[in-house]
């Protein structure tokens, strides 16, 4: 949520950070800024309200801004309206600070307050001026170091942070401090990058550091030293990041979503071979020993959105297979319910950024009652990864697009691969079924691969949505699950309200709402609750609904009640969420792409919900 860039080096720093930016703007597009220093003249802060491509206008692809160090922010509003007043960066009154922020000061007023009496005036409405002036009065207070006045303001604020902050007197140098919020620090042939994600900067280097919770660093030209909240320096190790540039391009899509969409395949195979091997499934790479596995109680699933849908659908897996019992939950609601946690319990964070705030609360409450924790996380060396006693690594590479499509389904199999093989230590079932289920995740990119190549189908349909207004998605068991993420996926980019409903509650109020022409979806895939399904979905005909049914190859019969088909091959009834959501999640991006919309940043969204 907000992204953060960050250059010192020997090269214009503006073209950078907007490049940098670019990538990032999926993490917030309501406005952005950039401030820049040619040696030790004096900064220039240039912002924009909307976009980043009308910052780019402004400064002429960055051209029109000199100087070699410099920090930029795309920002997602959380105090004070979308404005080029309220867009970062934020400067101290006479300009001696200029800071960029991602997170929330919880304090922010009470601060605000003290300023004021201290003499500060405000000009936005955002917590970032107030951790930029607090920043500047330590400074002035103490006439310490940069690294000092960080630390004491660090030691005042409550919340989250990201910051990077240039001081006037220490030309060419940005200074940087973290809590709760992502940022990672790359170096390459005398240049140093900053960045709240990896993407931004993967162009220019593979070589990062992570700064850790309540810690600072002094970035130079290719140097970067970092300090603790004692302002004693630690060393750091440096890490290499494995994704390529390539991988955060559109490679010829028009859509980041529909190339992350055609990526699956490849993701979900790489995911499924790290830990299914010829026919057995090895998970000591992700430190779950056999003993750890036998002596789980129950397990709590707990994430938030589309990892939240996972959850659902890897319950039925996990108690079908392992016959343990799982709950899910809400990240966000998951603190305020006083979990009651069984010692011997497992908790599962899943996450593709690894650093959605509620998630990253959820696995610290956890911790804290002594449970062991296993985050499922796609962005290596974020807040859960870290955090997590274990981790499950999702491979599907850097994901752009703000609604999420490979990175749920790595996650997915990840569970399935989790549930197999807890299956077979715990006993529960049988060495055929074990080589069975092994047999046929194998099969599951492939299966992918065959719908996909059946999309123009779907897009075809989807012309036919596009003034939809009410959607609602039906299915029983797994199916509710794909319902849930298939509704998602079309609220979220085409802006066409839809609910998921387990089939058999519509008749409990919700069908009330059923009239001519709406739409209604039924997911089909396990056979023993295709008949009621078709049922409920009959009583919404009769009330003049239209139907489209989602089923597996085979089941034509269908054809005698919906108005439109989509197959999906055969696989075992445990894994179908994992084909059924092809074509949802293409629905989903070709009514947004009819209307005209956004595809790739749907509206008052971001990627990695970084605040509560
Ligand atoms: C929806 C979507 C979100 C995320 C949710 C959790 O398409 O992408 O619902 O699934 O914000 O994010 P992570 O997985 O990063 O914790």
């Amino acid at each position: 949520m907000c992204g953060i860039v960050g250059f010192t080096g020997k090269e214009q720093a503006a073209p950078i950070l907007l490049d940098g930016l670019s990538k990032l703007e999926y993490r917030g597009y309501d406005s952005a800024g950039i401030a820049v220093r040619d040696g030790d003249r004096d900064v220039d802060i240039i912002k924009a309200k909307g976009r980043l491509k009308i910052l780019a206008e402004k400064t002429n692809d960055g051209k029109a801004v000199i100087g070699s160090c410099g920090i930029g922010h795309t920002r997602w509003a959380t105090h004070g309206e979308p404005s080029e007043n309220n867009a970062h960066p934020h400067r101290s009154d006479d300009g001696n600070v200029v800071a960029v922020h991602n997170g929330i000061i919880e304090n922010y007023q009470e601060l605000k307050e003290k300023l004021v009496r201290k003499g500060y005036a405000f000009y936005s409405d955002t917590d970032t001026e107030v951790a930029v002036k607090l920043v500047d009065y330590y400074y002035k207070k103490y006439e310490g170091t940069p690294v000092d006045a960080i630390n004491h303001a660090m030691v005042r604020i409550r919340g989250s942070y990201a910051l990077a902050v240039m001081f006037n007197e220490y030309p060419e140098e940005i200074y940087v401090a973290r809590k709760d919020s992502p940022m990672i620090l790359g170096i390459e042939d005398g240049e140093s990058y900053i960045a709240s994600d990896v993407p931004a900067i993967l162009k220019y280097t593979r070589n990062v550091y992570y700064i850790g919770n309540m810690e600072m660093a002094r970035v130079r030209k290719g140097e970067i030293t970092f300090y603790n909240l004692d302002g004693d320096e630690i060393e750091k190790e440096l890490k290499t990041i494995d994704w390529n540039a390539e991988a955060a391009e559109k490679a010829g899509y028009e859509h980041f979503m529909m190339k992350e969409i055609h990526e699956q395949p490849k993701v979900v195979g790489d995911t499924i071979n790290s830990v299914v091997k010829e026919n057995f499934i090895d998970l000591t790479d992700i430190g779950l020993s056999e003993e750890d596995i036998k002596k789980i109680s129950q397990m709590y699933i707990v994430a938030c959105g589309s990892a939240y849908h996972v959850g659902i659908a890897a319950q039925y897996v996990i108690e079908d297979l392992a016959k343990i019992p799982v709950r899910v939950e809400l990240g966000s609601e998951f603190r305020y319910r006083k979990p009651l946690l069984d010692k011997n319990g497992l908790v599962v964070v899943i996450s593709q950024s690894g650093e959605t705030a509620d998630s990253l609360a959820a696995l610290r409450e956890a911790k804290e009652k002594g449970v062991r924790t296993l985050g499922i996380v796609n962005v290596v060396g974020s807040s859960i990864a870290r955090e997590a006693d274990s981790v499950f690594y999702t491979l599907a590479g850097p994901e752009i697009a703000v609604a999420t499509t490979k990175a749920y389904s790595t996650q997915l199999v990840a569970t399935y691969a989790l549930a197999i093989q807890f299956a077979k230590v715990r006993e529960e079932i049988s060495e055929e079924r074990y080589v069975e289920l092994i047999r046929e995740i194998k099969t599951l990119p492939e299966k992918i691969e065959k719908i996909l190549k059946d999309k123009e189908r779907i897009q075809w349909f989807a012309s036919k949505q596009v003034n939809a207004h009410d959607v609602f998605f039906v299915g029983r068991g797994i199916d509710y699950a794909i319902c849930m993420e298939g509704s998602l996926k079309m609220k979220e980019i085409s802006y066409i309200h839809s609910e998921a409903y387990a089939a058999g509650e519509l008749k409990h109020g919700t069908i009330s709402l059923i009239e001519d022409d709406i739409l209604v979806v039924g997911v089909l895939t396990q056979s023993e609750l295709y008949e009621k399904t078709i049922s409920n979905m009959l009583e919404c005909k009769s009330r003049g609904a239209y139907l489209m049914g989602l089923t597996t190859f085979g089941r034509y019969d269908i054809e005698d009640t919906v108005d439109f088909t989509v197959y999906i091959p055969k696989t075992d009834p445990l894994f179908a969420t994992s084909l059924a959501v092809i074509p949802l999640q293409l629905l989903g991006y070709y009514i947004s792409v009819a209307k005209g919309l956004d595809v790739d940043k749907p509206r008052n969204l971001a990627k990695s919900v970084t605040v509560e």
